[in-house]
């Protein structure tokens, strides 16, 4: 059924017009706090894919930040992570079609040293007109989190990523993800709240009120899909 108990906003189709406004913005959000009635909304956007969604705080958020500090000082001198940056990315002398790689105005601007660990898409290199700014010392994280980690878990993270990522667009909230920490396998284990009881987490998002991101283009559908007559 397509539309639940939770009320109208859980519906997909109340989620479909976000589809065209939601954007990763790699901008400074505000530090304002979150509605409880927001938060809530997303864990519930959660919990209908079976994933729990925990906000980080305190001791918690700091150790969440270090870890994501680490992951990216090692991206940096690692020569796997520089190649895959080099593929995801797209810098203005790239000779692969045009929807290959995220634009350089997508990267939003440099972060200031010391502050949330933002992933630098540059990789370090400098980009003309390229702002360095500060970022928030206390971010809003999110993490979405299951008890195991089978194929099926990552199916449903998919999944409720999306959702949350869209009621959160429904809520003029911007987000973007912060998943650096996620890629090495010493420091996915200790980013687990060992209070939730959730093992795994699969997933770290940032939220706030701040620039809603960018559009970036697409793969033409039939490069991604295969519909069989
Ligand atoms: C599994 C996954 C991990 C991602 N990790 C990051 C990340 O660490 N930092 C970041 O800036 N964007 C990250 N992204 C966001 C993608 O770069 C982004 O979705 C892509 O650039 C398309 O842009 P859009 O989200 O604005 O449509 C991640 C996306 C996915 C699906």
């Amino acid at each position: 059924t397509l539309t639940g108990p939770l009320g109208d906003k859980d519906d997909p189709a109340a989620l479909y017009p976000a589809v065209h406004t939601r954007h990763t913005s790699r901008y400074p959000f505000a530090e304002t706090p979150l509605p409880d009635a927001v938060l809530t909304a997303l864990a519930e956007a959660a919990h209908r894919e079976h994933l729990s969604l925990s906000f980080a705080s305190g001791w918690h958020l700091r150790s969440v930040m270090d870890l994501a500090l680490e992951a990216e000082a090692r991206n940096l001198t690692d020569a796997g992570a520089a190649a895959d940056l080099a593929r995801f990315t797209r810098r203005a002398d790239d000779t692969r079609p045009a929807t290959e790689g995220v634009p350089e105005y997508a990267f939003g601007p440099r972060r200031r040293i010391g502050k949330a660990p933002m992933r630098d898409f540059a990789g370090g290199k400098p980009i003309p007109g390229r702002p360095t700014v500060d970022f928030e010392t206390a971010p809003h994280l999110a993490l979405l989190s299951t008890a195991r980690d089978r194929p099926l878990d990552w199916m449903r993270t998919g999944q409720a990523t999306e959702r949350v990522l869209l009621r959160a667009t429904v809520e003029g909230v911007s987000t973007s993800f912060l998943t650096q920490a996620l890629e090495w396998h010493d420091l996915r284990w200790p980013l687990r709240d060992p209070m939730s009881g959730n093992a795994y987490v699969q997933m770290v998002l940032r939220l706030g009120y701040g620039p809603p991101g960018t559009r970036t283009p697409r793969r033409p559908v039939h490069d991604v899909l295969d519909l069989e007559p």
